[in-house]
């Protein structure tokens, strides 16, 4: 690791504490004038530090520059050999995460300060501006037959609907499959991509793509109608994104699976709601145990397994109600 990714990690891990640069040149054997020149660096790229002539260097409270070190400082002890990436700018770090596995890498987090081109589902873009949002991708390498895997999407929301509202102290609600909600605007998006061997039928990799927008305030078109952020300062990226790793990881077990699928239906927006969709339109009564959501519609049950719902702005506010009561 070089002098640079050393002091950031140091700093990181007494955030809000002096430091002196003595201290930092003896813990790491160099001289102070170059922890001076690499404080300067990091400054240049960022990250708010301030000194002090006899105290020394602080990493702000406020500095929310995304890095390895302030992500796997917050990763649990258990997850500490998972290897994390941090990039400035990425297309998607989906699409990142997908060349990484053709070329063999294991289980890793891939996070990104700015998406140019963020991927949502169906074919939609994520709307991924520059230092106000988490985009992230896990990769995970299960071994098992795509067919036990189709559950990781479902309880993936479960685990970051958890996550959000430690940080945020509100509810959080599921709109299926993976739309995250706080209040009557989606706060996240979840996009999971499977690369599978079609021999064997097993997954190769799974890519757990999370985009939380964290304190963006303007969105582009239509988006601006609907969606929202999950703060206004003060929530650390960092902390999020290791916090929101280890629920996926956690959660990709599938444990409890009976558990996490009563948690994914209680959170649910749309059952008992008036629904439509892209062929049609009817009552949402159900999400069954594979995940799909059932449907009353002109006296016949409907199964959908994919695609997106709408739920008038009427319906949002009927189950919020709902769910206050
Ligand atoms: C959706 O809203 O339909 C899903 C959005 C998923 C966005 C995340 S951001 C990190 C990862 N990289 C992407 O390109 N997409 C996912």
């Amino acid at each position: 690791m070089n002098i640079k990714d050393e002091i950031i990690g140091m700093l990181e891990r007494s955030r809000g504490e002096e430091i002196s640069g003595q201290q930092l040149a003896d813990s790491l054997g160099v001289t102070r004038a170059a922890v001076c020149k690499a404080v300067n660096r990091l400054r240049s790229e960022g990250h708010l530090i301030s000194s002090s002539p006899r105290r020394g260097y602080m990493l702000e409270n406020g500095s929310d520059r995304l890095t390895v070190q302030g992500i796997k400082q917050f990763l649990p002890e258990r997850y500490s050999g998972l290897e994390v990436i941090v990039l400035d700018t990425v297309d998607s770090t989906n699409s990142y995460a997908k060349r990484l596995v053709a070329s063999g890498c294991g289980e890793c987090i891939i996070a990104a300060n700015e998406q140019t081109a963020g991927r949502g589902r169906l074919g939609k873009s994520f709307y991924s501006p520059a230092d106000t949002g988490l985009y992230m991708s896990v990769v995970l390498r299960p071994d098992r037959p795509v067919s036990e895997l189709l559950m990781v999407t479902v309880f993936t929301a479960v685990a970051v609907c958890r996550t959000i509202e430690r940080f945020t102290g509100e509810r959080a609600s599921i709109k299926w499959v993976n739309d995250i909600f706080i209040g009557s605007r989606k706060v996240c998006g979840i996009l999971t991509e499977a690369v599978s061997d079609l021999e064997t039928a097993t997954a190769e990799a799974v890519i757990v793509g999370v985009g939380i927008n964290v304190t963006t305030r303007s969105f582009p078109g239509a988006v601006a109608q609907t969606a929202a952020s999950i703060g206004s300062g003060g929530i650390s990226r960092a902390r999020l994104a290791a916090e929101t790793a280890a629920a996926v990881k956690d959660i990709a077990q599938c444990a409890n699976r009976d558990e996490l699928m009563e948690e994914y239906r209680r959170r649910s927006l749309i059952i008992g709601r008036e629904i439509s969709w892209s062929s049609g339109s009817g009552r949402a009564v159900d999400i069954n145990d594979e995940g799909n959501l059932v449907v009353e519609s002109g006296g016949e049950t409907v199964v959908l397994r994919s695609g997106e719902v709408s739920l008038g702005s009427a319906g949002i506010a009927a189950a919020l109600a709902d769910e206050r009561s």
